[in-house]
């Protein structure tokens, strides 16, 4: 059932209000036809440099660029005509200093016409947070599983397993609201980790692989589709299994082709009798 009514602009201000389980309904796209989709059924759509390994078939996130951020948020918000747009800052377009971070973060809005960045960080990212919202760029801070630091994260493993590991993402949670966040984006942490940030602040959190304990729900949407098996995530829930039935397509394609079954009549510029 879509929520959506009519073609309102859905801003960062009226994502910071939905608190609540459930409140949020997310997923990613990186082009305009899948935002065009999908923009009648989510409240907030998420252009994730997991691009990279989705679409271009990186092995990490690592080797995306803001040139490419900036032409799939540009495609995106052709395809967004309700939904707020987030974009991703990809690695080493942010970390240098809190002017390199604005920079970059005026060109993806400027550029791509998207709402909103969301940066993967800890503590260390709390300065550039506060300069770039205090300049007018809201913020989605991406804490808990970082894949951009999977190098320094020993991985892509869960996070928040023990008291101290919770407290550490607490203190985190906590200083990106007061820098001014609208809202945190929080991955691969253990259900009481992701319960107790939700309690501890007042803006939403949006889980993907974080439990029911968050505010809202994001998954990347090739993995519910069924359309991106090289890594499956244990949160991943596949809806559809898409590739079987575009590989149906292409061999009922090249059937015809094969057997001269198409073009059809229908299909040609006939010669007008
Ligand atoms: O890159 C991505 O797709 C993400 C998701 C967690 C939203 O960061």
């Amino acid at each position: 059932m879509s929520t959506h009514t009519s073609n309102t602009k859905i801003t960062t201000t009226k994502i910071r209000a939905m608190k609540g389980p459930g409140s949020i309904v997310s997923l990613t796209a990186y082009t305009k036809p899948m935002a065009a989709l999908m923009d009648p059924y989510v409240d907030l759509i998420i252009v994730g440099d997991s691009t990279g390994m989705v679409a271009y078939g990186f092995d990490s996130t690592l080797p995306v660029t803001l040139d490419m951020m900036i032409q799939h948020g540009a495609a995106v918000t052709r395809g967004a005509a309700s939904a707020c747009v987030v974009v991703d800052m990809p690695f080493g377009s942010y970390q240098e200093s809190r002017q390199q971070a604005y920079r970059n973060a005026a060109r993806v809005l400027v550029e791509s016409g998207a709402q909103a960045v969301k940066m993967e960080g800890g503590l260390e990212l709390v300065d550039t947070v506060t300069f770039l919202v205090e300049r007018g760029i809201p913020v989605m801070p991406h804490i808990g599983l970082r894949p951009q630091h999977a190098n320094a994260q020993g991985g892509f493993r869960a996070q928040g397993r023990d008291d101290a590991a919770t407290g550490r993402l607490l203190e985190e949670a906590r200083a990106f609201q007061a820098a001014g966040a609208f809202s945190l984006l929080v991955e691969g942490v253990f259900e009481s980790a992701a319960r107790a940030i939700t309690e501890a602040v007042a803006i939403p959190t949006i889980g993907i692989g974080a439990s029911r304990a968050c505010d809202g729900q994001v998954l990347v949407t090739e993995d519910i589709l069924g359309l991106f098996s090289d890594y499956t995530p244990k949160f991943a829930k596949r809806y559809v299994d898409l590739s079987a039935q575009i590989k149906t397509v292409f061999a009922d394609y090249e059937r015809e082709v094969r057997g001269g079954d198409f073009p059809g009549d229908e299909h040609c510029f006939g010669m007008k009798k």
